[in-house]
């Protein structure tokens, strides 16, 4: 194969560099366009641009795979637990068990908030959004951990994570807490990090809380299926937002804000709004596809569409069958289920949405299991946002790693007026 391509402009010929990654995915290395031939390139979306070479998450989307360093998101979903995933996508290596011991006994460490952090959520309005809260309370943590405050490397970047992992489910629960009137329940470290969240969630300081092992299973898996999905929207604005010579916390924190969008991870709290849309006017998930097919003004069938995956979402699957599974051990039955399993087979036969490629994605299931739990509505996209956590910090210290790293500051094709003279307020009739 070539490894070279060439571009004709004005009659002139130019060669760029083709690479190759591990993968043999191919891109076109134009980092030197604009200075050979005084072009760039315009790229809507970023849809065929590459930002970086990465070594973390591999993904094909045409034949549904996903890999963290290498292994299948399949093994990792039915060996593996969240922390582990973490170190594996931070550290580039499965831990040895006393890599792992460490790794644990170090987070927890580090579980507990600033206790005049505990203030912070008495400025909030009490039905604020809480990935508002958790984006403004990741960004205040730099205020603690000034030390940190600039860009950190080696051991100051390890507390940073370890900081990071250790406080976002208690930053996050606290949110919940206070949005219900609760007393915050504080960290117990001697529990897993799922079990420790639901524990913080739901538990009370007046009664023994005790963990539904299948609930606390099923939330170990949505977490490690979110971990990481490479250059997504989320992830690059971390990257873009650190590539500026800012703090992890201050990077995380940006992320956080472009999780919560609904064409990203706010999609979970949207699908379940969906459904219950289709519950409240009788059911019909056909008429529905009607009105999306139709595009109807803020109507898409949310949970579907990827910009990657054009055939299958591999965490999709595997979330359906978790979602079968834990309702069945729980004895619940949702109608919401029964609605999203109605639309998904009609969808798939749908030309409209095959001719798309069209396929639900992990949001359109997650939420089912999110409320067979318990979680809130609006805590969502904050169960995305700790399970999506190790993935940002990963890609975060690739890029803090990596000497070839350069700020980010795309170009742009200007469209507006062209040069003319300011004219006084007087004379603009
Ligand atoms: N419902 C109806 N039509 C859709 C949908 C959908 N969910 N998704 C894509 N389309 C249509 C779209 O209208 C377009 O049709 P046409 O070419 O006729 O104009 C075509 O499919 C291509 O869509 P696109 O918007 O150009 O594709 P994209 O790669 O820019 O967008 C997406 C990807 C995920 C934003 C989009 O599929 C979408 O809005 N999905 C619903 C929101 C959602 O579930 N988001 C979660 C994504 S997975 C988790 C995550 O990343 O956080």
């Amino acid at each position: 194969m070539p490894n070279t391509a060439i571009l004709e402009v004005d009659g002139k010929r130019y060669e760029f560099p083709i690479i190759e990654g591990s993968e043999n995915e191919r891109g076109i290395d134009i980092s030197n366009l604009r200075k050979e031939t005084g072009l760039i390139t315009l790229d809507n979306g970023y849809m065929n641009t590459g930002s970086c070479l990465s070594a973390i998450t591999y993904l094909d989307g045409e034949k549904g795979i996903l890999r963290y360093r290498g292994i299948p998101i399949e093994e990792l979903a039915e060996h593996s637990n969240f922390l582990e995933t973490s170190y594996l996508l931070i550290y580039g290596e499965l831990p040895t068990k006393k890599q792992s011991e460490d790794f644990r006994t170090n987070l927890t460490r580090h579980t507990m908030i600033h206790e005049d952090m505990k203030r912070f959520y008495d400025g909030f309005p009490r039905d604020a959004h809480p990935m508002a809260i958790l984006s403004s309370a990741v960004n205040t943590l730099s205020t603690f951990y000034q030390e940190e405050e600039s860009q950190p490397h080696g051991r100051k970047l390890t507390y940073s994570i370890l900081r990071l992992l250790g406080k976002l489910p208690t930053i996050a629960a606290f949110s919940y807490k206070k949005s219900i009137g609760q007393p915050f329940v504080y960290p117990t470290n001697s529990l897993t990090y799922s079990a420790n969240f639901l524990k913080m969630m739901f538990g009370v300081p007046a009664e023994e809380y005790e963990v539904n092992p299948a609930a606390e299973h099923a939330l170990r898996l949505l977490f490690m299926l979110h971990a990481d999905h490479e250059q997504n929207c989320s992830t690059s604005t971390v990257r873009l937002v650190g590539s500026a010579g800012t703090n992890l916390y201050a990077a995380i924190s940006a992320g956080i804000a472009a999780l919560w969008g609904h064409l990203h991870g706010g999609a979970n709290q949207r699908v379940v709004e969906m459904l219950k849309r289709i519950q409240a006017e009788g059911g019909d998930g056909e008429k529905f596809l009607e009105r999306v097919k139709n595009r109807e003004e803020g109507v898409r069938l949310m949970g579907f569409g990827h910009r990657v995956y054009k055939n299958f979402d591999p965490r999709a699957t595997i979330i359906k069958k978790a979602c079968d599974n834990l309702l069945s051990k729980m004895g619940i039955s949702d109608p919401l289920l029964d609605i999203a399993m109605k639309l998904e087979e009609a969808a798939l036969k749908d030309d409209y949405f095959v001719e798309r490629k069209l396929y639900p994605n992990v949001d359109f299931y997650s939420g089912i299991i999110y409320r067979a739990i318990g979680i809130p509505l609006n805590m969502f996209t904050v169960m995305f946002a700790i399970g999506r956590l190790p993935g940002w910090i990963a890609q975060f210290k690739e890029m803090v790693d990596s000497p070839d790293t350069k700020i980010g500051r795309p170009r742009q094709v200007y469209t507006g007026p062209v040069h003319r003279h300011y004219v006084p307020l007087a004379e603009r009739g």
